[in-house]
């Protein structure tokens, strides 16, 4: 490898016993980092830290609706490494929650408490460590297509993908002032446990829908893609990106939304099975 783009930087990934987290944790510690995962799966987190078999990598649990777990989380990766460089907040569900006129309100609660209000506490604490310690850091949190349009997920998860984004802009304004950068990585359907376990579908289809709606022809989006967007997000090469949403969509986002009615027609379709009264 030509440059380790995080030699010797301290990140917290959460998230990262799966999917996009655990590509990015990899990228990470390829490229020099010291990663703390956080996360609920243990069995999985810690899987994840023997298949990488390095002195670099840890896994702490850390349920991200519980302030205290994760101010835990930032003290142990403090105590351990000695500094945070870099929050990754990844960590996310998509809910069951469907449409609105029969939302389940626990469910909308739910997606609240780990999307957004998760997302929220991990902002907050890694920023108040990096300006405790001085140190002009990079928070970068995971966002969706369905962070700027309608229709792609269910109720409760589009509304707190659109508050990631509130969010990053409220934080990389506050927080910009201490040198610290905060950016959001915003992806399009990409196989995953999440993505498969909701809408019920292997791998290859999420892969094919995905692709069909993409602009972008000849590839197929992975979770390694993603972790490349958050490694440029995390490294210095983005020293003066602030408050910036990068998606990795193939363009998706920023085309006619007639591509996007491929993604609504598969999502309906798919709740359809789970749902008799769709
Ligand atoms: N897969 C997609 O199509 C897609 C598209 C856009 C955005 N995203 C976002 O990417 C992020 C990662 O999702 P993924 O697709 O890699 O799915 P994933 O299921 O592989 O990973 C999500 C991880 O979050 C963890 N998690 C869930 N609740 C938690 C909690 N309370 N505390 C700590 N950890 C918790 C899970 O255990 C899991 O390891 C999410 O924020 C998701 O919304 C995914």
């Amino acid at each position: 490898m030509a440059k380790l783009r995080l030699h010797g930087k301290i990140a917290i990934i959460t998230g990262a016993a799966s999917g996009i987290g655990e590509a990015t944790a990899r990228l990470f510690v390829e490229h020099g980092a010291f990663v703390v995962i956080g996360d609920i799966q243990d069995e999985l987190g810690q899987k994840v830290v023997s298949s990488i078999d390095s002195d670099k990598i840890v896994y702490k649990h850390c349920d991200i609706r519980d302030e205290s777990q994760v101010q835990e989380l930032i003290l142990c990766t403090i105590q351990k490494y000695g500094s945070l460089d870099i929050m990754f907040s990844n960590a996310g569900i998509m809910g069951s929650s469907t449409r609105l006129l029969e939302m389940d309100m626990a469910s909308f609660d739910e997606s609240i408490a780990i999307n957004l209000r998760g997302s929220a506490l991990l902002v907050k604490y890694a920023g108040r460590a990096m300006v405790e310690n001085n140190i002009r850091g990079s928070i970068i949190c995971t966002g969706s297509v369905s962070a700027t349009a309608g229709a792609n997920g269910p109720f409760g998860y589009t509304v707190c993908k659109h508050a990631i984004l509130g969010i990053v802009r409220a934080a990389a304004s506050e927080l910009g002032k201490h040198g610290i950068r905060v950016n959001c990585v915003s992806p399009s359907g990409v196989a995953t446990p999440l993505s498969c376990a909701t809408y019920n579908s292997p791998p290859s289809e999420i892969e094919m829908v995905s692709a069909t709606i993409s602009g972008l022809k000849g590839i197929i989006l992975k979770t390694e893609h993603v972790a490349e967007a958050a490694l440029f997000l995390a490294s210095d090469e983005s020293v003066y990106i602030n408050g910036h949403n990068l998606a990795v969509d193939g363009g998706v986002s920023s085309m006619n939304t007639a591509f996007l009615a491929i993604w609504v027609s598969f999502f309906q379709l798919k709740l359809q099975s789970f749902s008799s009264d769709w």
